[in-house]
């Protein structure tokens, strides 16, 4: 069991730092962790966001650990040279085109929601975002117009096939769920949208037992926030998946918490909080490791078959959050590292 462990920027490390010592703690056999360079640390110390080195780590492993990429000194660099490339780079080239990103309440915690309590005690959804089309990895260009104006263009595209693979993790998923699929896109004004929804109907053919809905995707913002009981499995593409799983954080209560899996047609994954490098909290041991190890315990549950043990790491951060431990961004006091004390203490 081979795990690559690129923790990358700003609080990255100490996210990850936290998600590593648990998994130590698990006394896994044959558990063998192996380091790299991502993102801005990787430029400055390889001239790379994502150097061959790490690529090849990456590649030699069943599964990836994976903190954030981005630091504010890189926002200048050509965009080939910035930190994010490091995650589009490894999600591009290990085929990681499905996304999970859950999103649930935890008990205890429904005062801690930006909704009110009784909104958000339903909450119990599954994102499952598209990780390797859409306007993410399409051409893109800034042009000078012949009245000299600069312009910038980015093509938005998703082909039948790109489609097809993503609706059937997304109704697989819903199979092992509430049997629900909500498919989102933006099918009233864009091309790229009516080619998704009408592979999402020819697919749902395949799943009789799942009830599937469409929805355009301002109103799934809104609905989002109005009544998010009524989702249980949500399909979409890169973009819309990226800015509504933000917003399902905050609906859950903070960024902290939500957890992801990128997966591809084989066992390899790659797991990391949805949140960034969060550079305003970097260095200051405030960040909340939580988002980081729950990526932990789907890395073992996705990648390693380890059902159990993923299990014991949830229950652990639930019955953290359940005794009152919470950090800033949950309104309590803790520090990265007294919040991975007291899930370690529960494992
Ligand atoms: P961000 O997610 O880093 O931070 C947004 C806000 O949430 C900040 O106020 C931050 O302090 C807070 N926050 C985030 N994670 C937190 C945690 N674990 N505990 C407590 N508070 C937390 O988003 P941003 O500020 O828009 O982006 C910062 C950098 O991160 C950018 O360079 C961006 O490109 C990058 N980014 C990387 C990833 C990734 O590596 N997958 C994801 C998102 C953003
Ligand atoms: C995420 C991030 C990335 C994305 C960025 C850093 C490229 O926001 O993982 O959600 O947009 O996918
Ligand atoms: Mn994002």
């Amino acid at each position: 069991m081979k795990i690559a462990v690129f923790a990358g920027d700003g609080i990255g490390p100490e996210v990850t730092r936290e998600a590593v010592r648990v998994l130590e703690a698990l006394d896994l056999p044959g558990l063998v962790l192996f380091e790299g360079d991502v993102g801005g640390i990787a430029y400055k110390r390889h001239g790379h966001p994502l150097p061959a080195e790490t690529l090849e780590i990456a590649r030699s492993c069943d599964a990836i650990l994976f903190g954030a990429v981005g630091d504010p000194d890189c926002d200048n660099l050509e965009r080939h040279l910035r930190p994010e490339q490091a995650i589009l780079g490894l999600r591009k080239e290990l085929g990681l085109f499905a996304n999970l990103r859950p999103a649930k309440v935890f008990a205890g915690l429904e005062d801690a929601s930006a909704l009110r309590p009784e909104v958000a005690s339903k909450i119990d959804l599954l994102i499952v975002r598209e990780l390797n089309g859409d306007v993410y990895f399409g051409e893109k260009g800034i042009r000078i117009l012949p009245d000299g104006r600069r312009q910038g263009w980015d093509m938005m595209s998703y082909a039948e096939d790109e489609v097809r693979r993503i609706a059937h993790v997304g109704f697989r998923a819903a199979m092992g769920r509430g049997k629900k699929l909500c498919s989102v896109d933006k099918a009233n004004v864009l091309e790229t949208s009516q080619v998704w929804r009408d592979v999402m109907i020819e697919v749902a053919k395949d799943y009789p037992e799942v009830e599937l809905s469409h929805m355009y995707v301002d109103n799934a913002a809104m609905q989002l926030v109005r009544n998010p009981g009524q989702f249980d499995v949500v399909v979409t593409g890169n973009l819309f998946g990226d800015i509504l799983s933000d917003q399902a954080s905050m609906c859950v209560g903070s960024i902290g918490l939500l957890a992801s899996a990128s997966l591809s047609d084989g066992k390899m994954g790659l797991y990391e909080p949805i949140h960034g490098s969060a550079p305003d909290i970097a260095g200051k041991g405030l960040a909340n490791p939580m988002a980081t190890i729950l990526s932990a315990a789907m890395l073992l549950r996705h990648s390693l078959g380890l059902e159990a043990q993923a299990a014991r790491i949830e229950a652990a951060v639930a019955k953290t959050l359940a005794d009152g431990i919470r950090g800033g961004d949950l309104g309590g006091s803790h520090g990265t590292a007294a919040i991975g004390d007291a899930v370690l203490e529960r494992l």
